[in-house]
């Protein structure tokens, strides 16, 4: 993709419908699967959680059951749990890994790596010094999923985080606490802390896909790809990596200047909408 006349800093491929984005992202995980599984080697994804990719999973699963794909070469990392959070609990990202994908595909659940949010306090930091040795044992993370937050969080790196942070414990900022507060009987419940890989862990992935939907991201799609990097809008440091893609539909791409403003892009076409939409 030719960026050079644009305001964006970072490929975005927009699609009608999260559905559509979901198909797209999902074939080319499928493909990439398929590329490996023919070498005969092993492929690294990375996962994410949240609402985001529940589509993307779902299209995976269809995938598995209706064309046959299979998972027996995968290795997965997830980026983030809850901490302290025990496995089953139905808010804990191990339980959705489980019930969103893991239990409807033939992936070896020994190839499955998910931050433990049960490790005791004073085992934390050698389990996440634990987790970057099996990414990197693994031969790094060929393609990584993420989501995004409000606040542009990646995983739980909230804003702040250093592009050389690496898995570690996390304070869950509180727009983040509220945000995920629906999967919990009320706030009080969320926790206040989280393990993440960091900033530089993502960063180190061969390939990243950052997928958005819905109009409430917009304005962070926005930051994210048009602003300058900064700590303060984590997903902005993927402009320092040079494989990323970001795939949104049209309402996540709406406060893209190519949408908002399109006559700034020099690529306008003077409908009377335009027109109207000028003045
Ligand atoms: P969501 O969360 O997919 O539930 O919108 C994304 C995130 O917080 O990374």
């Amino acid at each position: 993709m030719d960026l050079s006349d644009s305001f964006e800093k970072i490929p975005v491929n927009v699609f009608s419908t999260p559905k559509q984005g979901s198909a797209f992202v999902a074939r080319q995980i499928a493909d990439f699967i398929i590329a490996k599984q023919k070498k005969k080697e092993k492929c690294v994804l990375g996962l994410a959680t949240g609402s985001t990719p529940k589509s993307l999973y779902t299209e995976l699963i269809r995938l598995h059951k209706e064309e046959k794909l299979s998972f027996k070469n995968v290795i997965t990392f997830n980026l983030d749990e809850y901490y302290p959070i025990d496995n089953k609990a139905l808010q804990s990202y191990n339980r959705f890994m489980q019930t969103n994908l893991f239990n409807h595909i033939d992936i070896n659940p020994k190839n499955i790596h998910i931050p433990n949010g049960e490790v005791a306090k004073e085992d934390i930091k050698e389990h996440c010094r634990q987790y970057e040795k099996m990414i990197k044992n693994a031969g790094g993370i060929d393609l990584q999923i993420l989501g995004i937050g409000n606040n542009g969080h990646i995983g739980f790196n909230e804003p702040g985080s250093g592009i050389y942070s690496k898995t570690r414990l996390i304070t869950l900022d509180n727009s983040t606490r509220i945000a995920n507060a629906y999967e919990f009987a009320n706030i009080s419940q969320v926790p206040r802390l989280a393990i993440t890989m960091g900033i530089s862990t993502i960063l180190q992935s061969k390939k990243i896909i950052l997928m958005a939907w819905g109009s409430a991201k917009a304005p962070v799609i926005k930051k994210a790809v048009e602003e300058d990097d900064s700590e303060q809008v984590p997903a902005s440091l993927l402009q320092n990596h040079d494989d990323v893609t970001f795939v949104v539909d049209e309402a996540a791409a709406s406060e893209l200047t190519r949408n908002k403003s399109p006559w700034l892009t020099g690529d306008c076409d003077w409908t009377p909408k335009m027109i109207k939409k000028l003045w």
